[in-house]
């Protein structure tokens, strides 16, 4: 097989490069791991920068979006058994969208289907060939059957758990990494939301975190110990925590209902640098992980396609390679900025065991200034939104 561009992994930035090449007049082939339902039905991220939003319409993929995507002006932040809304929309003129990141796949998929376009499913055993040279190929399984793809780039889109940043060699790349003495329980509940906007919760107990698909879907998150394994979390203990987590003073109610979905999400800051290699580009988590209490993964996802588009496609055009070259660090100036903030809200949030009282003071008073100061909420509400210029 032959193609312009090859693309390991159809999750958000591999369909939507392959998508974005496509308007470009540029071919592609997605090679992806495991069945179309599976991909379809992953329950992860929720939260759409207005930037990402203005994408995927500019790109024609935003039909159901607009529908049922759930636009937010604010956010709650809740401490102390009281509520401090930040107004999103006032402090920073944007909006976020609530659209379950599956949603956003399966717009992607079909999308590329109908226009054509290559997406193979449950492919195994994808290895790199020749991404130092000009002609680099891919070898997978597909059907039981080898098969080689040849491409005059890769585009590795295949998530934190892929193959093809190992295609760097190490003497190449440069690993800059976090780990967390938590993680996350994200469950989703078929119950109305309890609150109108998403509510992120520091508590004695742990962070807590409120959000929602649509009226009738409730996505809700705990801070967990990372070790502890899902079937530790039986619902009545789920249930039981965040009542405990999102305590008001003032008479607020969580309501509960069926548990339809449940995992733990160990929690980690990764980022790669460079993220290409000759031929070789590595986009979305594949590149970098940020911790979800930012929202932003899906997003930086996005983004370093969105980018990574617009300069294959100069260089197809006029043989131009200055915007491929600059790619990586355009892409990383974003990429430290959302793990800047995305550590800082974790650190505003969560408990760690190694936590002194001190500690806990400071966090109470970051969090009293942000209640206070619009200075300090505009800060928080410009880089939730998404920062236009990085
Ligand atoms: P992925 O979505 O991981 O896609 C990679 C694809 O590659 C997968 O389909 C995988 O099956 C495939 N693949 C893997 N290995 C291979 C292989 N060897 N061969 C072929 N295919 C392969 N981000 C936000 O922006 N906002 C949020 O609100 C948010 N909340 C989150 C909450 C949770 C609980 C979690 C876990 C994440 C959250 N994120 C959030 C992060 C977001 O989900 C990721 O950043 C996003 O999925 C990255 O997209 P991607 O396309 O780079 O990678
Ligand atoms: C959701 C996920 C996040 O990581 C976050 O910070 C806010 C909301 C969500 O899945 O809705």
């Amino acid at each position: 097989m032959r193609t312009q561009v090859g693309i390991v992994g159809a999750g958000p930035a591999g369909l939507l490069l392959s998508h974005l090449l496509h308007l470009e007049g540029i071919d592609s082939v997605v090679l992806e791991l495991r069945s179309r339902d599976h991909v379809e039905q992953r329950v992860r991220a929720g939260v759409l920068e207005q930037g990402t939003v203005e994408l995927l319409e500019t790109a024609g993929v935003a039909g159901r979006l607009r529908r049922e995507g759930m636009v937010h002006h604010g956010i709650e932040l809740r401490f102390g058994g009281r509520r401090h809304r930040v107004p999103l929309t006032d402090l920073t003129g944007r909006s976020i969208t609530i659209y379950g990141q599956q949603e956003v796949v399966k717009d992607l998929v079909r999308a590329r289907l109908e226009a054509g376009g290559r997406v193979l499913f449950e492919v195994d055993g994808v290895r790199l060939q020749g991404v130092d040279t000009d002609r680099p190929a891919i070898r997978f399984r597909a059907g039981g059957q080898d098969q080689e793809l040849h491409c005059d780039v890769v585009a590795g889109c295949d998530g934190f758990h892929g193959v093809c940043r190992d295609a760097v060699p190490e003497a190449a790349r440069r690993v800059f990494e976090r780990a967390y003495p938590f993680a996350w329980l994200g469950v989703l509940a078929a119950v109305a939301p309890s609150s109108e906007e998403i509510v992120y919760a520091a508590s004695e107990h742990g962070f807590a975190l409120h959000s929602m698909r649509s009226p009738t879907l409730t996505r809700l998150y705990l801070q967990v110990d990372p070790d502890e394994p899902v079937e530790a979390w039986p619902d009545g203990r789920i249930w039981e925590e965040l009542q405990a987590r999102l305590a008001t003073d003032d008479g607020w109610t969580l309501d509960e209902g069926p548990i339809l979905d449940k995992g733990v999400t160990g929690m980690r800051s990764f980022v790669v640098e460079p993220m290409r290699f000759g031929r070789l580009f590595l986009a979305g988590d594949a590149a970098h992980i940020v911790p979800p209490t930012g929202a932003k993964g899906m997003n930086l996802a996005v983004a370093d396609v969105h980018v990574l588009a617009q300069a294959l496609a100069a260089w197809y055009r006029t043989g131009a390679g200055d915007l491929l070259e600059s790619w990586s660090a355009t892409c990383l100036r974003r990429v430290w900025r959302a793990q800047d903030f995305s550590t800082w809200m974790t650190g505003l949030l969560h408990r760690s065991p190694d936590d002194d009282p001190f500690q806990l003071r400071l966090q109470r008073a970051r969090l009293e200034y942000l209640a206070r100061s619009e200075a300090a909420a505009r800060s928080l509400a410009e880089n939730y939104v998404g920062l236009q210029q990085v």
